[in-house]
Formats: structure tokens, sequence, C-alpha cells
């Protein structure tokens, strides 16, 4: 029998050590909990996706009556730039959330179904998708999707 153990590299940063840029993706990312429609969960969550042409797009939750037919933020924001941009590699994408009157204390992290949306946009564009992931105590940075998504079907770069 043979095993090998996988690891992720997860940056820790705190807001002031970012840069302008992404400083700019969190506080759009924030900003966009304000439009999610969450009568549901009551659980806000916004994103702030970068396009390689420097465009930011923002997007938010959208919740159904049907529970299944809802979306997150990540999957709202990210097919609505490649519906708007097709032809741009998608760079990075901050999320945020929003619940009880405040910004979470941890960052919170894309589900599965997210994750695997987000590694189709890094595969289609051969261009890594950097995540950051708001939380008041401590924002979380992770280079590629691949680092939260190891061993996955389709994956370009097994890391
Ligand atoms: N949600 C997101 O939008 N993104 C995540 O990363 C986690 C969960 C949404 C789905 C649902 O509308 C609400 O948060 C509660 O799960």
């Amino acid at each position: 029998m043979e095993e090998f153990k996988i690891s992720a590299k997860i940056q820790v940063y705190d807001y002031n050590e970012l840069n302008p840029v992404e400083k700019k993706l969190i506080d759009d990312a924030k900003e966009a909990v304000q439009r999610a429609y969450v009568p549901y969960s009551h659980f806000q969550v916004g994103a702030a996706v970068l396009l390689a042409n420097r465009e930011i797009i923002t997007g938010n939750n959208q919740e159904n009556v049907a529970f299944p037919s809802g979306l997150c933020a990540e999957r709202t924001t990210l097919f609505y730039a490649n519906a708007r941009f097709p032809d741009t590699a998608v760079d990075t994408i901050a999320i945020a959330a929003y619940t009880h009157g405040d910004f979470t204390e941890e960052p919170i992290t894309p589900c599965g179904a997210c994750r695997q949306v987000i590694l189709e946009a890094q595969n289609r564009y051969k261009h890594p998708v950097k995540i950051m992931l708001y939380g008041k105590k401590a924002i979380y940075v992770v280079e590629q999707i691949t680092d939260l998504l190891p061993l996955a079907f389709g994956s370009f770069d097994k890391g």
C-alpha cells in the first residue's frame, strides 16, 4: 500500500496588508451583500470578480421558495461575468458574508458546487483563479482553486 497526502496553501491576511486592488475587491464583495435576495436563510453573501481586463463584476446569492432553484453568490457572479465577458479570463473572486447584522468573524468558504464552477473558469481560461475569503478576524487568500478542490474531475493542474 502506498499513500500520498495533499496540502493546500492558505495565506492569512489583515485588510491593511492587501494592495489597493485587493482592498477594492473585498470592499466590493462586502458592498454586494446588500443586494442579496435571502428571505429564507437571511444569510447574505456577496462576491466580486476581477477579470483580466480589470473589470470588476459583483453579485450575491439569490434564493427561491423551491430551495434548490436558488444560487450561491459565487456562481451568480461568475456566470454573470462569463455572460458579459466570455473571452476574458477570471483573475480573482472575493467573497464576504453578512448575517445577524454583521459580517462573519471567520471567512466563509465556497460550497462544493461553487468550487467546481470556479475550477471551470480556471480551466476554461488557463489562468489561475485567486480566491479571497473575507472574515472580520482574517482574510484567507488561496492562489488557485485547485487548492480548495484537490483531485478534482477535469482539473488541468494537479498542483
Ligand atoms: N451561500 C453562498 O452564496 N455562498 C457560499 O459560499 C455559501 C452559501 C448561500 C446559499 C444560501 O443562499 C445561503 O448562503 C445559506 O446557505
